[in-house]
């Protein structure tokens, strides 16, 4: 059950950072299969952060109670995962209902939430190597 988690994580960090590269690549190259293959990274990226909250919750359950300074750490670890979720759940929804997001009016505001949402994926991983690595959590 405690290895789950981070045994979980690097999917989405993995599929979402690729969302990233692909959507950018897409932009480059005007190549249909980077944008559907985005929108797969994006999908893949946005149910493994459901797994990973999913599963530090449950680590969370089993390992309290908790040492007085990982708990500011474990709060902005834990929001902004659910965060990601809501951020990438938007980006979800958007292309769902519009396949040509990237070659419409909508592209900037699309690009700034996968903005967004690459930025709060980074440092909530940064924050969760920091409670390991840093802080001695386990
Ligand atoms: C409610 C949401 C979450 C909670 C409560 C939570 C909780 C935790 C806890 C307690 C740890 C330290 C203990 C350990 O790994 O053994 C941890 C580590 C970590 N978490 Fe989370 N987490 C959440 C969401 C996420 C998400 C969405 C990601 C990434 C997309 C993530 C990435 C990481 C990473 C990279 C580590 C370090 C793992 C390691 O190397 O051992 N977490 N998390």
């Amino acid at each position: 059950m405690l290895l789950l988690h981070p045994a979980v994580v690097h999917f989405p960090v993995a599929f979402l950072v690729l969302n990233f590269v692909l959507t950018l690549a897409y932009l480059r190259y005007a190549d249909l299969f980077l944008e559907r293959a985005a929108y797969g990274s994006l999908v893949i990226g946005w149910w493994g952060s459901f797994v990973a909250v999913l599963t530090g919750t449950l680590l969370l359950a089993y390992s309290w109670p908790f040492q007085d300074n990982v708990v500011l750490w474990l709060n902005l670890h834990a929001v902004l995962g659910i965060a990601l979720l809501l951020i990438y759940g938007q980006a979800l929804l958007r292309r769902r209902r519009a396949p040509q997001l990237l070659d419409g009016t909508d592209r900037n505001a699309y690009l700034r939430l996968l903005a967004l949402g690459l930025v709060t994926l980074l440092v909530d991983g940064w924050i969760g190597g920091h409670l390991v690595y840093g802080l001695g959590f386990r």
